[in-house]
């Protein structure tokens, strides 16, 4: 193994992005956003129409999809299809459609492969459900971050609102509680804390808390 890797796993709105991307910069990794790729995909399958009920439309639709990464100014861009499709991807409904398509075997299997290629390029810290039990199972360091279910809702709303979604706080809580429950009970890679990862309660700690926190542990640790 040449670099070395970071894995973030937690529920939605646990603080995963904004803390892996400071942690990113402090260590001069790459950060690299899964669920990104996934809000992608369904964005695809949304835009294609995609019958979810027919395996060999999702396979075929699978294997036409070209999806890549890339890097602007630091941020990560995912470009499907050759379109930057990254100012489209961060609405709410692209969560829930991420949260739709990720269950199946043809989306996971195309997106771990591009994700385990891009932890081959470079140091990275990666963050998402499955990172730490499916697709780095030997990272050097694994961190299940999580929150209660308001802090999540109230920072997911706030984030919403700052982007121009007006939305209710009530229904942004019931939305993230039927998306976890929905990544935690899926068949496939289901979003579930790595036997070896630490866990971090975000709650009660300010985001460079969070931050200093996860460094010292792996600064201990490599
Ligand atoms: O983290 P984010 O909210 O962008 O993820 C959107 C959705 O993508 C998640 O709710 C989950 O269904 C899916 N996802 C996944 N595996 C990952 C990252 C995201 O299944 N590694």
């Amino acid at each position: 193994k040449l670099y070395k890797s970071i894995a973030i796993d937690g529920p939605a709105g646990a603080g995963k992005s904004t803390i892996a991307k400071k942690i990113a910069n402090k260590l001069n990794y790459t950060y690299i956003d899964t669920g990104a790729m996934y809000r992608a995909m369904g964005l695809e399958f949304c835009r294609l129409k995609i019958d979810l009920n027919d395996e060999n439309t999702i396979y075929n639709t699978c294997s036409n999809i070209d999806i890549k990464i890339q890097y602007i100014n630091g941020e990560q861009q995912v470009i499907l299809n050759g379109e930057n499709v990254n100012s489209l991807i961060r609405t709410s409904e692209a969560g829930q459609m991420a949260s739709v398509i990720s269950i199946y075997k043809p989306v996971r299997l195309k997106l771990v492969e591009l994700q385990r290629k891009l932890s081959e390029e470079g140091n990275v810290i990666m963050d998402g459900r499955d990172i730490g039990t499916y697709v780095l199972p030997n990272a050097d360091l694994k961190i299940y971050l999580t929150a209660s279910i308001f802090e999540r809702a109230k920072r997911r709303w706030t984030e919403l609102l700052e982007k121009g979604e007006d939305i209710d706080l009530k229904r942004v809580e019931s939305e993230i509680e039927a998306r976890d429950n929905k990544d935690m009970n899926r068949e496939i890679a289901p979003l579930r804390k790595a036997e070896d990862a630490v866990v971090v309660d975000t709650s009660d700690l300010t985001i460079d808390e969070v931050v200093e926190k996860i460094i010292s542990i792996y600064t201990k640790r490599i």
